[in-house]
């Protein structure tokens, strides 16, 4: 069975739809500001993806797009800026950054209660005490694919391929706190394979084929797969699983494109309005 990330996403948005008018009639227009610092082609093209689902929803958006020598100080300046502009509700900064600035500092310039993506370290401490505020968008909307599909986590293996702060870090709590037994795996573990084949969910986002593929001799009947990564062969995007032959062997699978993609992107709407919305309890 295909879990469609279109198909979850596609609800989500519409529920927001509704609760953004009803922001809107009570005065708060939620806005988003990403800053992309750079030319990387594939960023602009996320931040792009972004701005576009913004607009889908009814969320404004204000673009910083920065030359890549742009130095540590002043970019922190601009966040700076971005936390006290009363219009804007969420902070995107696109990662990665230029190798001479330093990313856990600029992060962390950004005020908590803007920053959609989780990853400063005041939302990833309340994270790891499961008091939860804004959880990074990719592993929120892996969770609420499995509790979509109503995936039994309690008591079950799950290996994560993956040791950011973006992905598998944030997930792996996630899938802790709902009794999962979780191991989290990287490019320097050792027989992987050993350890995949005993899984029962299986989630992968190393973003190159060249280095790991998930093939079906790796899982085991009636796995869930979920999968994360993107690269690109011949010009089409592909995930990290032989989708092909993981297909005939998994209970449920995640396909790419059409899977975490579109969660992660209605994950980070969903922040902005959460974002946006406290505004109201303040
Ligand atoms: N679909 C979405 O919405 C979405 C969202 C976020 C990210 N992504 C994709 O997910 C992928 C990972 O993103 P990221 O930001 O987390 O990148 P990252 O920091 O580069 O993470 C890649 C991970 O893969 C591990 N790895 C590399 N080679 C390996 C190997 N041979 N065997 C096992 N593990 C290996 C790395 O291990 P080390 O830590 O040891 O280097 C690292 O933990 C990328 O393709 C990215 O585009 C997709």
């Amino acid at each position: 069975m295909i879990i469609s990330g279109l198909e979850v996403s596609s609800k989500i948005k519409a529920e927001l739809i509704i609760e953004i008018q009803q922001l809107k009639k009570k005065g708060i227009y939620p806005c988003l500001s990403t800053i992309l610092v750079g030319d990387d082609p594939a960023s602009a093209i996320y931040v792009r993806n972004k701005h576009r689902a913004c607009s889908e929803v009814g969320i404004e958006t204000k673009d910083n797009t920065i030359s890549p020598s742009i130095e540590e100080k002043k970019l922190i300046e601009l966040i700076k800026r971005l936390n006290e502009d009363q219009s804007v509700h969420g902070i995107l900064l696109q990662l990665p950054l230029p190798e001479h600035i330093n990313q856990f500092n600029v992060i962390n310039a950004i005020r908590p209660l803007k920053d959609i993506d989780g990853l400063t370290y005041y939302n990833a401490g309340l994270l790891l005490n499961k008091q939860p505020s804004f959880i990074p968008c990719t592993p929120l909307g892996v969770m609420e694919l499995l509790k979509y599909y109503k995936v039994e986590l309690k008591g079950k293996d799950a290996i994560i391929v993956n040791r950011s702060i973006l992905v598998g870090k944030p997930l792996s709590l996630l899938l802790l706190d709902k009794d999962a037994t979780v191991m989290i795996c990287h490019s320097k573990t050792k027989n992987l394979k050993d350890k995949i084949i005993t899984s029962d969910i299986v989630i992968t986002a190393v973003g190159n084929r060249k280095l790991f593929k998930l093939t079906d001799d790796l899982v085991k009947d009636n796995a869930v797969v979920i999968d994360i990564g993107i690269s690109r062969e011949n010009g089409k995007v592909m995930g990290d699983v032989d989708y092909e032959n993981v297909s005939k062997k998994a209970s449920l699978i995640t396909p790419v494109p059409g899977g975490v993609g579109p969660m992660t992107i209605a994950m980070l709407l969903k922040n902005t309005v959460y974002a946006a919305r406290r505004i109201l309890i303040q």
